[in-house]
């Protein structure tokens, strides 16, 4: 746990206006800031921050919070790991503590991995054995400078990494952990990778989090290239290949080129095209979507000519639309891939080959018309079903709409017989998953929002609802955690805002909860309104107590308890007679 007072210091010395504006563009509408959700697709902005309040909210999906949850958001790190963040921003040292056990088993990972980083860096550049690495890795046009923007490296059997770090007094669990060495079946370890140009994988805070190794002669039985495997810091879902050095381009250009490999994402960047990320050879994962979305959403997707095994692209622009990015496909010359493209005819290729990208319609219609004639009536069946299944994944109704013409002028079928048919489509998707997914989203009752939202604005009130409330006389889960939530926190001496009560917060549920309520101008403390509300509560519980001592004097009567029925009339009227009093 950190302590509070340190959280409230950092914030006290941070402005959530600048530290947003430093992510997105901030508009000056009157007293609040407007722009754009970073969190979710929208043409019309609906996120405000609140420069008074210092918090943001969004009323389109809902996200809100202090600015500890922005960056917990935006950055997808944790409440500790945005303090941290922020103190570093503003030159606090973090106090000493014993960091949990999980954290401080991390941060030994980020060690490690970052040390056999610089390892195998020193491997490629000053050992002799690196000759045939560097001659192989010029002949590819990567040059000493890209060695080291990349901080491209080596591994070599004849100088095994476990060494080194045994030396370094690196255990070797943490070294498995880091997916750097792998048990031998003989028993003990051995290096993960051997013999392989190593290109270190980064997180967008520009931490090493995993390696992809590339054979450099080929060998038989062998993969020509090998990635960490699945650990705390490394999941192949999550990451996308240098985005730690094209993120800033990808913002300006508000574009981005998906390749697959290392080296096309490599040769391209160092010939200008500097807004690319590689997935890694996979069909792009939803995680790896949403880490894209956060910089711009206009995709490029760069992929091979040979249309074979293209159907994991397929499901991957489901994915896409579903998530509102807009999409557009280049196909490669045959046998080019974008690193063999941009060595032998330069960036402009690829930038040329961009003008006639498709989108997404031309580019799903082209393959399926690779499977299925659309001059049968069974061929512009299945088109019009795979068609539709896509389009029905775009947010826009606007857009659906004028797919839903193309796709009739391409087809020759009426757009009325495509919305039937895509209405049956989606009704049985519906069906499908209404019952796990569509949980129905109970609205919190007026009055338990107008208690908590009181109770966030004034240090008094607070006192004064925990004396004459219970969490449990909460109807609603949301307000009932909330409130017990609160109460929590609360202490006396201390001062309470929203901004401070929101730095005590982790829970992002809540801090989403408050900072909307936080945010609803026109709700003035009144006390005859808080004193409704809190009767009408407090009722609530004593109408529950009495129905519950009704309940428990009938069966009493029914065994004829005399002694049992006696104290539960006592007690009935002392209910009774709290609620006249409050009344
Ligand atoms: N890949 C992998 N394991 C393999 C083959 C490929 O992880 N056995 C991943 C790598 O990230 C690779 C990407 O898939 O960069 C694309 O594969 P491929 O097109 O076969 O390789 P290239 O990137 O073209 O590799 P190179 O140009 O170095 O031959
Ligand atoms: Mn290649």
């Amino acid at each position: 746990m950190i302590p509070q007072n340190f959280i409230d210091e950092v914030q006290a010395r941070t402005d959530i206006v600048e530290v947003i504006s430093s992510y997105i563009p901030l508009k000056k509408t009157g007293r609040n800031f407007k722009a754009v959700c970073p969190f979710h697709s929208e043409k019309t902005p609906s996120f405000i921050v609140s420069p008074q309040k210092q918090i943001f909210h969004c009323f389109g999906c809902g996200e809100g919070g202090g600015v500890l949850h922005f960056l917990m958001l935006y950055e997808k790190i944790t409440f500790r790991e945005a303090v941290e963040f922020l103190a570093a921003r503003c030159g606090m040292k973090m106090p000493d503590q014993p960091a949990s056990f999980r954290e401080q088993s991390k941060s030994g990972l980020y060690d490690a991995v970052k040390q056999a980083a610089d390892f195998f860096a020193d491997n490629l550049k000053n050992r002799p054995q690196a000759k045939a690495a560097r001659e192989y890795l010029y002949r590819r046009d990567v040059k000493d400078e890209t060695i080291e923007q990349f901080q491209l490296g080596l591994s070599l059997s004849s100088a095994p990494l476990m060494e080194y770090m045994r030396k370094k007094g690196v255990r070797l669990e943490i070294l498995e952990q880091a997916s750097l060495i792998v048990p031998r079946r003989s028993g003990g370890y051995s290096d993960m990778f051997r013999d392989r140009i190593m290109f270190p994988i980064y997180d967008p805070r520009k931490r090493v989090v995993g390696f992809g190794g590339r054979m450099i002669r080929d060998r038989e039985n062998s993969p020509k290239y090998i990635n960490s495997l699945e650990n705390p810091l490394y999941s192949k879902r999550e990451q996308v290949y240098g985005l730690h050095l094209a993120k800033e381009d990808i913002v300006k250009k508000n574009s981005v080129f998906v390749v697959e490999g290392y080296l096309d994402m490599i040769i391209p960047f160092v010939r200008g095209i500097r807004n690319i990320v590689a997935s890694l050879g996979t069909a792009l994962t939803n995680e790896q979507i949403r880490l894209i979305k956060r910089y711009t959403v206009n995709a490029v997707l760069v992929y091979d000519a040979d249309t074979a095994g293209q159907t994991a692209n397929l499901r991957a622009l489901d994915l896409l639309l579903e998530q509102g990015l807009n999409i557009s496909v280049v196909r490669l010359p045959q046998g080019h891939d974008p690193d063999s493209l941009v060595r032998e005819k330069g960036p402009e290729a690829l930038m040329a080959l961009q003008e006639k990208a498709l989108d997404f319609f031309d580019y799903k219609t082209l393959l399926l018309a690779e499977s299925f004639k659309r001059d049968t009536i069974e061929g512009k069946t299945r088109i019009a079903q795979e068609m539709l299944k896509t389009i029905d994944k775009i947010g826009s109704e606007v857009e659906k709409f004028e797919y839903i013409k193309r796709l009739s002028s391409y087809l020759s079928v009426r757009e009325e017989v495509l919305l039937l048919e895509m209405r049956k489509l989606c009704s049985k998707k519906r069906r499908k998953f209404s019952s796990v997914q569509d949980a129905p989203v109970i609205p919190v009752p007026i009055t338990e929002k107008r208690i908590v939202q009181f109770m966030l604005s004034n240090k008094k009130v607070m006192s004064l609802v925990m004396k004459n409330l219970e969490p449990e006389d909460l109807t609603h889960p949301l307000t009932r955690k909330t409130v017990a939530l609160l109460f929590d926190k609360f202490t006396d001496n201390k001062e309470w805002s929203i901004s401070a009560v929101l730095s005590m917060i982790e829970d992002k549920e809540i801090s989403r909860f408050a900072s909307e309520l936080s945010m609803e101008e026109g709700v003035s403390l009144n006390k005859d309104l808080l004193r409704e509300c809190l009767l009408k509560l407090r009722g609530r519980r004593v109408k529950k107590m009495k129905n519950s001592l009704q309940k428990q004097l009938r069966e009493a009567e029914a065994r004829n308890d005399q002694e049992k029925i006696k104290e539960l009339i006592i007690k009935y009227r002392a209910v009774s007679s709290e609620v006249e009093q409050n009344g």
